[in-house]
């Protein structure tokens, strides 16, 4: 039977105020995991359930590394979101992909360091297949919700996470590039791990804005050009959301993400605690 769809939307810089729900209601929902980045705010787009989290909180306090991954997707988890649709800013580390544009990327390589980026350890040893790290289902959904916004959409692309804060050196822009990274941002990573962990089909809308150190004609990347794009294109992300609530197929048949824990632990069910 199929279920009702609840889309949770993390938003990055540049959508901290939030997606425009209807009927919107703010939850302070608590983890086990730790503190959230915030809120999470609950509403409705035409008949679809929407939960929304700012990654780096309201008032953009917390920096790629000390947002709290995991208790961002428990607690969207928790408010009983089916399917997860991240919005965020990346840099360009190919020459079509232009500030402005947007990307559905559909593979990973994970630079980042320290982040806590598994729900299970010692005790409970688990390991889910990240092979595709996006569910297709909701990344064809979002690129075509991101089109009818008017946007100018590449389907698929690689996202290099690195640990930031600050942008790359020329040589590691170059290197992300001879790896076959196409785009690269702070966030995307641990994020997709965990969602697939919490059995969350995750997709990832990355809104262009900026080409990386890699061009010999781009002076690097500065902090307030990326702001300044991502502020123009916050209203065309929002967009994509109604544009996504009006595509989704009216009810929400299974995914296979649904179950990525059914084959994942290594821990023996009586040695579980
Ligand atoms: N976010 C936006 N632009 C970026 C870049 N060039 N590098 C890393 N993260 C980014």
């Amino acid at each position: 039977m199929d279920q009702a769809w609840h889309i949770g939307v993390i938003g990055g810089s540049g959508l901290a105020e939030g997606i425009g729900l209807d009927e919107a209601q703010e939850i302070a929902v608590r983890s086990p995991f730790g503190e959230p980045s915030g809120p999470v705010t609950t509403g409705r787009i035409g008949g679809v359930r929407f939960s929304f989290l700012a990654r780096h909180g309201a008032g953009h306090r917390l920096t790629p590394s000390a947002v709290n991954y995991r208790a961002n997707i428990d607690v969207l988890k928790r408010c009983g979101v089916t399917d997860l649709l991240a919005l965020s800013a990346i840099g360009s580390l190919r020459e079509a992909l232009a500030p402005g544009h947007m990307i559905a990327v559909d593979q990973f390589i994970d630079r980042t360091e320290g982040r806590a980026r598994s729900f299970f350890g010692p005790g409970l040893v688990a390991h889910v297949s990240l092979a595709d790290p996006i569910c297709p289902r909701l990344s064809g959904l979002a690129t075509a919700a991101a089109r009818a916004a008017g946007a100018t959409v590449h389907a698929g692309g690689c996202y290099v996470a690195i640990e930031g804060p600050q942008f790359s050196t020329r040589a590691e822009s170059l290197m992300y590039r001879a790896w076959g990274a196409d785009v690269i941002g702070m966030t995307a990573m641990p994020e997709a791990r965990l969602a697939r962990e919490a059995e969350l089909p995750y997709a990832l809308l990355g809104m262009v804005t900026d080409y990386d150190a890699w061009r010999p004609s781009e002076a690097g990347v500065e902090a307030a050009e990326v702001f300044a794009v991502m502020k123009a294109n916050a209203a065309r992300a929002r967009t994509a959301v109604r544009e996504l609530a009006r595509l989704l197929p009216p009810g929400r048949s299974a995914s296979p993400i649904d179950r990525a824990l059914d084959h994942a632990f290594a821990t023996a069910p009586g040695a579980r605690d």
